[in-house]
């Protein structure tokens, strides 16, 4: 275990799965206490248990990140578990394709509810805590699709090119009060949501290989490699980055 976020305490919404799992448990790794939330409550508590099996410090804080009263209970009982928060990761979301034309208006709703309003609500519980104390990180998913367009994906573009754009706003907004904002930019990334995109498609050996082949490392991310950004964006190695878009996708932009 190295000692890279000695005394600090990370939340990571999203937290029981994929990217979010791998977040939690690296700043656990590295000397963090970690806050797991998750919408589904058993994923965050195992991703708890897994952590607190090697000795590090973590508290389950189940909610949805959608709803107000969820956020600001979410990071009260992150401070009262763990201690005072030092860095926010806005890691949940939800994805659906589909163009403006075949986009189910329900689906559209949820996504701009968890994707955006989501990284918004956490981010104000944050900062109602994070301002006074003139200290904090805020890290938010964007994604490939938060950069370029891609076909049939209507609804997650716009809500993860949403998301650099706030990242950017709250930047500015907060760089006075000694908060920095970054966003992660994963291409895409072999997790749990990627299985069940691939599951239903009609044949899912093809879809695997065609997203394989769009990757000019002939390969999909590791969770892990995600992670590694965010651990980077977080501490103080970075410490004169904020607002900006960090690409992690083998190539996939260039
Ligand atoms: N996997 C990829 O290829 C990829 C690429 C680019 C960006 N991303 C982004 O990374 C993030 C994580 O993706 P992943 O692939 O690890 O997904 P995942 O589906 O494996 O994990 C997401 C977790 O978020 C939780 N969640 C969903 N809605 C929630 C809510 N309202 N409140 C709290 N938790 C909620 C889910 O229960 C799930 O455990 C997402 O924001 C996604 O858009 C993923």
């Amino acid at each position: 275990m190295t000692e890279r976020f000695r005394d600090r305490v990370a939340l990571v919404t999203g937290g029981g799965s994929g990217i979010g799992r791998a977040t939690a448990m690296a700043f656990a790794a590295e000397g963090a206490a970690a806050a797991v939330n998750d919408a589904a409550a058993d994923r965050a508590h195992a991703v708890v248990a897994e952590i607190e099996k090697t000795g590090a410090r973590a508290v389950a804080v189940p909610g949805d990140v959608s709803r107000e009263e969820d956020c600001r209970r979410i990071v009260r009982e992150t401070e009262s578990a763990l201690g005072p928060l030092d860095i926010l990761v806005n890691n949940a979301g939800v994805g659906t394709s589909g163009t403006v034309l075949s986009t189910d208006v329900a689906a559209w709703d949820r996504l701009v509810e968890v994707n955006l309003r989501g990284t918004f609500l956490m981010s104000r519980a944050a900062l109602e805590v994070m301002v006074p104390r003139k200290r904090g990180v805020i890290l938010n998913a964007g994604s490939i699709a938060g950069l370029r367009g891609l076909p049939d994906r209507a609804a997650y573009i716009a809500t993860k090119f949403g998301i650099v754009g706030l990242t950017k706003a709250m930047a500015l907004d907060h760089v006075k009060d000694g908060i920095r904002v970054n966003t992660v930019c994963p291409g895409t990334t072999h997790t749990p949501w990627i299985d069940e995109r691939l599951a239903e498609a009609p044949d899912p050996e093809a879809a695997k290989a065609s997203l394989v082949a769009r990757q000019p490392m002939g390969r999909l991310g590791t969770p892990e490699e995600m992670a590694a950004a965010y651990l980077f964006l977080a501490s103080d190695e970075s410490s004169f980055t904020t607002g900006t878009a960090l690409v992690v996708d083998g190539g996939f932009m260039c």
